[in-house]
């Protein structure tokens, strides 16, 4: 069981997809399920997620948690397409690195409804060790207007945003939902935009400096509400 945090409407906890295949679909159900008692439920899900992009950055995190990969890289892009889908969003979007883009995105057509409507290349401002990676949005095929305009230079924050006030200038009010939440910018971009949110990492300690920014931002503490 993983503890599952709040501050404001962002909530965020733990998973190992490489162990626990659905644990992103338990944690979206008990946010919804739990919110509901004390509200109105959570908008529609608004997928953005920035998963590993390959073989190393997947062991490097797995270090942090003292495990070794259990998974070939090959084996857990299947696996990631499988939590993008594991929940009832329509839109989501996915940073990827470039060699996992053309893998990424004809697994993640073959999985369901939802195709590529428009692939971005970006490059984040912060130092060289950012390189130039790409960004997808999949979505039923109705998307094709107003899509967020990309450009290189942007600083990591700025992506999950644009990202996010697209959806809400041409959809509706999101329930923004990244299963790769790692140190929280795009709970920060909720939180700065006022709308819910939930994150899930691998690495605890990921999972709690990202509610510490949140917390910053929202000027609320965070509680620990339960367990999934
Ligand atoms: C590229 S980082 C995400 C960065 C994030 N956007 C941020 O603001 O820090 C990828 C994240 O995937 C998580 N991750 C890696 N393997 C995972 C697994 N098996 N299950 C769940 N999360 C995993 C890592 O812990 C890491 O935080």
């Amino acid at each position: 069981m993983n503890k599952v945090y709040k501050c404001g409407e962002v909530y965020a906890t733990t998973c190992d997809y490489e162990k626990d295949a659905d644990g992103f679909a338990r944690a979206y159900e008990w946010v919804t399920t739990w919110a509901k008692q004390f509200g109105p439920a959570l908008p529609h899900p608004f997928i953005y997620a920035d998963p590993p992009w390959n073989a190393g950055v997947l062991s490097m995190f797995r270090k942090m948690v003292g495990e070794p990969p259990r998974m070939k890289f090959d084996a857990f892009l299947s696996r990631i397409v499988d939590v993008l889908y594991s929940v009832p969003a329509d839109v989501v979007f996915c940073e990827m690195g470039r060699q996992a883009k053309v893998d990424f995105t004809s697994r993640m057509e073959a999985a369901g409804s939802l195709r590529l409507v428009k692939g971005y290349e970006v490059s984040y401002g912060r130092g060289k060790a950012n390189k130039p990676s790409w960004l997808g949005m999949f979505s039923p095929s109705r998307e094709s207007d107003g899509t967020p305009e990309i450009a290189q230079g942007l600083i990591d924050e700025a992506i999950p945003l644009i990202c996010i006030d697209w959806y809400m200038s041409t959809l509706r009010l999101p329930f923004v939902i990244d299963p790769f939440c790692g140190l929280g910018v795009t709970l920060d971009a909720a939180a700065k935009r006022g709308v819910p949110a939930l994150g899930v990492d691998l690495v605890p300690a990921r999972v709690e400096k990202a509610m510490h920014h949140v917390s910053k931002i929202l000027r609320r503490p965070i509680e620990a509400i339960g367990e999934v």
